[in-house]
């Protein structure tokens, strides 16, 4: 049977290509070390755990749990304002969502009409440009160079696109290129926001794996953020609880109102034992997080100071759970070179191209393994490479 249109171009080629070849190298004898994909590996801390069995035994919790639980709204609303100083109406600003992902599928289905124009980084987490695509807009790229610190140049966006815009995603700190943006960036965001009439959507999946201090802001933080957009947050990175799913959209009320209508029609909540856990998260001891964020800021040292002794050098993040390394010398294709690391060494990494053209000469190294693993992995590319010659 014949599927729908929208969905054959799906999925990139070059992750097929990497299965085949991963299985290859494992009929090989060779263990695959697996930086591609960022799921946390380690599990949440004990306090989150317990909130979820003791849910368990709630025979309230099986259950529709329909728009969700008022005191998980109150912790989300409580837990910006600690972190942020952002003050949210938890009845009007706040949404569930099962895991942020699914806000950001569904926003584009809810804002966009076929033939909408929006903006998307380039390269960028692939669910943006696909949500946009599912719901029939068109997508006008918007290349993030390490010239210009990774932020997308919105003066160079021509003003007949821009007024035909109705949506423009940004991510900071970012997958895949792991750069960060400030309260500087954000305001002229709002400023272009307000001028064109756009609907800015802010990814916050990584604010709190930050490194060597550094301390990522919130999009609301700018005056008028919320007349002109909404900011997703997860808790699968901060509080490694990516399998329950479970984040949430916050900000302009109205936008707010129209995803939690069009959500209404297609599912029925986040498990109520699952709230329970992301109440513990929210309200509960927060070092867990810190203890997570130097885990983090460990594994980049092994591996940003492991490849720079073979001359492959790369920038520290600042934050996020990636290495957004520019390829080795010798190198210019990412799908070839990525291809190459797996079969010689075992190692996987993501072609940046996987996340946009313009990820051309990049590949995305996710530092999802622990540290004896990184070790084992800098290991196994020094003694394939070397590249100061
Ligand atoms: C930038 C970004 N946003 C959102 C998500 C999805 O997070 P969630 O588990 O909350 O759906 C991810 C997951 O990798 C991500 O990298």
């Amino acid at each position: 049977m014949q599927p729908a249109s929208r969905v054959a171009s799906l999925c990139a080629a070059v992750f097929n290509e990497m299965e085949v070849l991963k299985r290859q190298v494992e009929a090989r004898g060779l263990q695959v070390i697996n930086l591609g994909v960022g799921t946390p590996d380690r599990p949440p801390a004990p306090h989150i755990v317990e909130a979820m069995h003791r849910a368990l035994d709630n025979p309230q919790n099986y259950r529709y749990p329909l728009e969700g639980m008022p005191r998980l709204y109150r912790a989300v609303a409580g837990w910006y304002r600690r972190r942020f100083g952002v003050e949210l109406d938890p009845d009007r600003e706040v949404l569930v969502l099962m895991g942020s992902q699914d806000g950001l599928a569904h926003i584009a289905l809810a804002y966009i009409d076929p033939g909408d124009i929006a903006l998307v980084p380039d390269p960028g987490y692939p669910i943006y440009a696909c949500g946009i695509g599912l719901a029939g807009g068109e997508i006008y790229p918007l290349p993030l160079r390490a010239e210009n610190k990774f932020l997308p140049d919105l003066e160079a966006i021509p003003p007949e696109v821009a007024r035909r815009a109705r949506l423009l995603w940004i991510n900071y700190p970012n997958n895949p290129v792991a750069a960060v943006a400030d309260l500087g960036f954000f305001s002229r965001v709002v400023e272009f926001a307000r001028e064109y009439d756009v609907l800015v959507c802010h990814d916050l999946a990584y604010c709190e794996l930050a490194y060597d201090g550094f301390r990522p802001v919130s999009f609301l933080q700018v005056p008028g953020a919320r007349e002109v957009g909404i900011e997703f947050y997860s808790l699968s990175k901060t509080y490694n609880m990516a399998g329950c799913r479970i984040g949430f959209a916050v900000g302009n009320p109205a936008v707010i109102e129209v995803l939690a209508r069009l959500k209404s029609n297609i599912d029925y909540g986040v498990f109520q034992v699952v709230q329970e856990a992301g109440i513990a998260a929210l309200t509960g001891p927060q070092e867990c997080v810190q203890e997570n964020a130097r885990t983090y800021q460990r594994r980049r040292d092994i591996l940003v100071d492991g490849l720079a002794a073979i001359g492959w050098q790369m920038p520290k993040p600042q934050a996020s759970m990636f290495i957004w390394a520019p390829l080795p010398p010798g190198y210019s294709d990412s799908r070839q070179f990525a291809l190459e690391l797996l079969e010689r060494t075992g190692v996987i990494v993501i072609p940046g191209t996987a996340f946009g053209n313009c990820g051309q000469g990049y590949v995305r190294i996710a530092m999802v393994q622990d540290d004896t693993v990184l070790q084992e992995a800098v290991q196994r590319i020094s003694s394939c490479y070397d590249f100061r010659s």
